[in-house]
């Protein structure tokens, strides 16, 4: 069965990385729920753009914000930026988190995060799964916590097809679905990698995925993307 993720939540009918986009998500009971997060000064943040402009009401960078100028912001609804702690509560042990760390980020405060939620039993170890573009961050981070599941993103086919997965010990690849063949699925599952396609919204494309037989997608939609899934199983 083909997983489905939330991709920022359900935020395709919810400000992108809110908290009210995550609630909506958990009920309509996905597989997992994508966020993005970015240091800002003094914390971490959930927003997915270097600059506050497209997704707030603030001006400036993520990582020149202190958490309580953030707390301030407002999204389109007028929910505040969430912090990782936030989501971290409100999500709990319900679903996978698939944390996608963006660039500027404080790795060591990062990781004594995470590992903190796990000691207070806030969340459970299998349920995390960190990706980012950034390559050499997810092998530092692999180190620091090796018992963490990596999600190796990438927007091209690399020319040693899934091989660069392997190498940075990571259980999937998450694939910009423009991107992904039968060739790279077929290669990643020789090498025992999952393959997760993002962004799938469309009826069409989420066929195509099938039919790639990707393991997993990620939606805006994930109510619609379920429904579209069963619909191509029964
Ligand atoms: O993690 C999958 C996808 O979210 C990667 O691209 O730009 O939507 O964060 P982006
Ligand atoms: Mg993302």
């Amino acid at each position: 069965m083909i997983q489905v993720y939330a991709h920022r939540g359900a935020s395709g009918n919810y400000p992108e990385n809110s908290l009210s986009a995550i609630t909506a998500a958990l009920e309509v009971g996905v597989d997992g729920i994508e966020l993005d997060v970015q240091s800002c000064l003094d914390d971490y943040a959930i927003i997915h753009d270097t600059w506050l402009d497209r997704t707030t009401n603030g001006r400036g960078k993520v990582n020149e914000t202190t958490r309580a100028a953030l707390s301030q912001l407002k999204l389109s609804n007028n929910e505040a930026v969430p912090t990782l702690q936030q989501v971290l509560d409100t999500i709990g042990q319900q679903t996978t988190i698939n944390l996608e760390l963006k660039h500027t980020f404080s790795l060591d405060k990062f990781v004594a995060t995470i590992e903190d939620n796990v000691q207070r039993g806030i969340i459970a170890r299998h349920q995390l799964l960190l990706s980012s573009f950034d390559h050499h961050q997810l092998l530092w981070l692999k180190q620091k916590l090796p018992w963490v599941r990596i999600g190796a993103l990438t927007a091209s086919i690399p020319l040693t097809f899934a091989q660069f997965a392997q190498q940075l010990h990571a259980e999937s690849i998450h694939m910009d679905k423009n991107f992904i063949n039968h060739e790279f699925v077929q290669d990643a599952k020789q090498r025992g990698l999952k393959v997760l396609a993002y962004t799938v919204d469309k009826a069409k494309d989420i066929e195509l995925m099938l039919d790639y037989g990707v393991d997993g997608i990620f939606s805006n939609y994930p109510c619609y993307a379920k429904m579209v899934v069963q619909q191509q199983l029964n």
